[in-house]
């Protein structure tokens, strides 16, 4: 049987941009590597026509944020016939948005930090009392957060009521909806899951850096960070966070792969932080080195999620 024709998408408008093109070209290489016809194409305005002239077997979506992430470019593949790789579109759509997320997380008992959702509307109209409120509860150290911004962009933690306002001034200006959760202590952790119905998860990956948090130039400049595979934390700690893991994918529904970010609290509870539909495919990041501590090498990573994205989907699941 010969080999399906992989289209990469890869580019796109988003802030990560850079991310994909480094993502997109790893993933080419790979399928290359294991013979298969796979060319590389950047999201832009000519994408439809693109797709139709070469007519690929399956996309590859190697796009990162908003335009990639969220289910737009899912909803494009939909209408046009075109399996892809990945999560659909209601899965995507809710794991880019964090707030979204933690809605689900809490209705599901999945433990996750304490927080608040501000809309731009209500946070200007009863910025004291709001203010107030944040410090009670959750009360500090708190961390601000666009709701929709990947890379821990517009990001901030305060550690005094000082500079709370400010933070969350800053945070409005990358989205119409900021996040203010409580400051969870703890090692940080990432658990990747891979699999459609019944998805596996990978070893835990604990995150070591010197910076405040793992922002964007800790996480993409080499030497800034170190991931320890497994997690330094007790086997029954790890193994919470590894089903909670496989939980998160399976609520939100998600497909093919996915990635959760953790903060494991010394008494074992893994606080869920967020979901990436798309985790980052670089040579530095954190999903393909998982998947190497459970024996399965970057090309054949790379096959298995094109294999998963090509199996028959459930009724309930199509779209
Ligand atoms: N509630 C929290 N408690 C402690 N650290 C946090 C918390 N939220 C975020 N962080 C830190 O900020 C980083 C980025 O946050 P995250 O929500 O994963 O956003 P993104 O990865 O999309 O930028 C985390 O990896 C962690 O280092
Ligand atoms: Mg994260």
């Amino acid at each position: 049987m010969s080999k399906p024709k992989v289209a990469v998408l890869l580019g796109g408008r988003s802030k990560e941009r850079e991310i994909s093109l480094v993502t997109g070209e790893e993933i080419y290489k790979a399928l290359l590597q294991k013979n298969y016809p796979a060319f590389k194409i950047d999201l832009d305005e000519n994408i439809v026509e693109n797709l139709k002239k070469e007519s690929p077997d399956v996309v590859f979506i190697a796009l990162h944020g908003r335009c990639g992430e969220d289910g737009t470019v899912q909803g494009m593949l939909e209408l046009l016939g075109i399996p892809y790789t990945g999560s659909g579109i209601l899965a995507s759509a809710l794991g880019i948005n964090k707030i979204v997320t933690k809605r689900i997380f809490k209705a599901e008992e999945i433990p996750t930090a304490g927080f608040r959702a501000l809309t731009l509307r209500s946070f200007r109209a009863g910025k004291q009392e709001i203010i107030k409120d944040l410090l009670t509860d959750p009360g500090l150290p708190l961390v601000v957060k666009p709701a929709n911004e990947g890379s821990t962009i517009g990001m901030s933690i305060i550690g005094e009521a000082e500079g709370l306002s400010e933070a969350i001034e800053m945070a409005f200006e990358y989205d119409k909806e900021v996040l203010v959760e409580q400051f969870i202590e703890g090692t940080e952790i990432t658990v990747g899951v891979l699999g459609n119905e019944d998805p596996q998860s990978l070893p835990t990956l604990e995150i070591v850096y010197d910076s405040e948090m793992y922002d964007y130039e800790t996480k993409y400049t080499k030497g800034m960070s170190n991931h320890i595979i497994p997690a330094r934390i007790p086997e029954e700690h790890r193994k919470r966070a590894r089903e909670m893991a496989i939980r998160i994918h399976e609520v939100l529904g998600c497909r093919g792969f996915s990635r959760a970010d953790f903060i494991v609290s010394v008494d074992g509870t893994p606080y869920a932080l967020e979901v990436n539909t798309i985790p980052g495919m670089t040579p530095l990041s954190l999903f393909p080195d998982s998947a190497r501590a459970a024996g399965i090498e970057f090309p054949e990573l790379v096959v298995k999620i094109v294999e998963l994205a090509l199996e028959e989907r459930r009724p309930e699941q199509k779209p």
